[in-house]
């Protein structure tokens, strides 16, 4: 049977829960497979595969912005949710990699959907982002200050990596994934949202050039230090705990256990860091759901890309208990349980 979850505290206070009403993704035509990667650096598709589980990767062309493919899953998300630019009150755009350093790219989100009334700004929180956001959106709709929040992750990491590379180069790929937030009667909507994030890990992931530390120089750019910087193992063993213990905090505060979740949605990284957690969790990993071997990493836009797919192909229905936790450079993590 069904269990009855608590409330988020937020939703029971002002009486307003927060459901998601439509969601869209976008990833770019060009496929890069790992056979292609071997030939542009010293790797084999069975390292790729065996380490992490990608098969390959989209790549937006070079005039395809990250506001391009934001617009585009945005787009996706007002037709199925039914709603016009005009009713957007806010839009959140969580990237890394944003068109510019500014104006944020929720601006140039704005202006290629015609949402003239929104406000727009940037989240930034690397891969974790788009669950600060819908975290953010949920503040705003539960204090009824907006009614209707556009949701966005979207990021090109490919414009940020290292092509020499074979730590990092092999893991990335770009797109973008959206959610319309709103109150809808008779759903719970989101039950809880954990955020967290720990500053003592800002060197084991991150880009050192480009902002005003290290602004771009020739010299700079022969360093590579425009472009992701990683340490692999160390972001492993992190990422694997965060997303647990995340995991953890947003089912007890929702009062849901394992069990009571339909489908968990978690950053698609690497497989490995999923079967790590399925198996700590104790829970099948078909309970997972995994498209990493399709897109690779792309950031922001992982989960919401597997949400709107999760979505779109029935995978979590009406009624669900949907679990989704995030990591990223920072350190940054999240999860959110939702009623779907
Ligand atoms: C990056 C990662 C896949 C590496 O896997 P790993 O199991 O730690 O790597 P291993 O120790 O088995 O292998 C390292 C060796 O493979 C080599 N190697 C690295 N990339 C390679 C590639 N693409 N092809 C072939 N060999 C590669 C290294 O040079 C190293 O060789 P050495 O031992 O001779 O120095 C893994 O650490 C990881 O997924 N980390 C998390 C990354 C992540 O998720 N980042 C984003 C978080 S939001």
């Amino acid at each position: 049977m069904k269990r009855q979850p608590r409330l988020s505290p937020r939703s029971a206070k002002s009486r307003r829960t927060v459901s998601i009403i439509g969601t869209g993704s976008y990833v770019p035509e060009k496929i890069l497979t790992n056979e292609d990667l071997s030939r542009i650096v010293n790797t084999s598709d069975e390292w790729i595969t065996s380490r992490t589980g990608i098969k390959q990767r989209r790549i937006a062309a070079k005039d395809e912005h990250t506001s391009d493919m934001a617009a585009k899953a945005a787009v996706k998300a007002m037709e199925q949710a039914k709603i016009s630019p005009a009713e957007i009150d806010l839009i959140l755009v969580a990237t890394a990699t944003p068109d510019m350093l500014f104006p944020a790219t929720a601006c140039f989100v704005q202006k290629k959907i015609g949402a003239h009334k929104a406000a727009c700004l940037d989240i930034s929180a690397a891969c974790a982002g788009f669950l600060f956001a819908v975290e953010i959106a949920q503040q705003f709709i539960t204090s009824h200050t907006h009614d209707t929040v556009l949701v966005i992750g979207a990021d090109k990491l490919t414009a940020i990596t290292n092509w020499t590379d074979r730590n990092t180069c092999v893991l990335f790929g770009d797109g973008a994934g959206a959610a319309i937030l709103r109150h809808r009667g008779g759903s719970h909507g989101v039950l809880s949202t954990h955020i967290g994030s720990d500053g003592q890990f800002t060197d084991i992931l991150f880009m050192p050039g480009g902002g005003s530390r290290c602004p771009i120089t020739h010299e700079n750019v022969d360093l590579h230090l425009q472009t992701i910087h990683m340490t692999g193992k160390e972001v492993y063993k992190q990422a694997v705990s965060a997303m647990l213990s995340a995991a953890k905090k947003a089912l007890d505060q929702a009062g849901l256990s394992i069990e009571d979740i339909a489908c968990v949605i978690p950053h698609q990284a690497n497989v490995r860091i999923i079967e790590a957690i399925a198996d700590r969790l104790k829970i099948p990993l078909d309970k997972f759901y995994v498209n990493v071997d399709k897109y690779g990493n792309t950031s922001a836009a992982a989960v919401a890309i597997a949400l709107d797919e999760a979505n779109r192909t029935g995978r979590i229905k009406p009624g669900d208990f949907v679990l989704m936790v995030v990591f990223g450079g920072g350190l940054t993590w999240a999860s959110t349980v939702i009623e779907w």
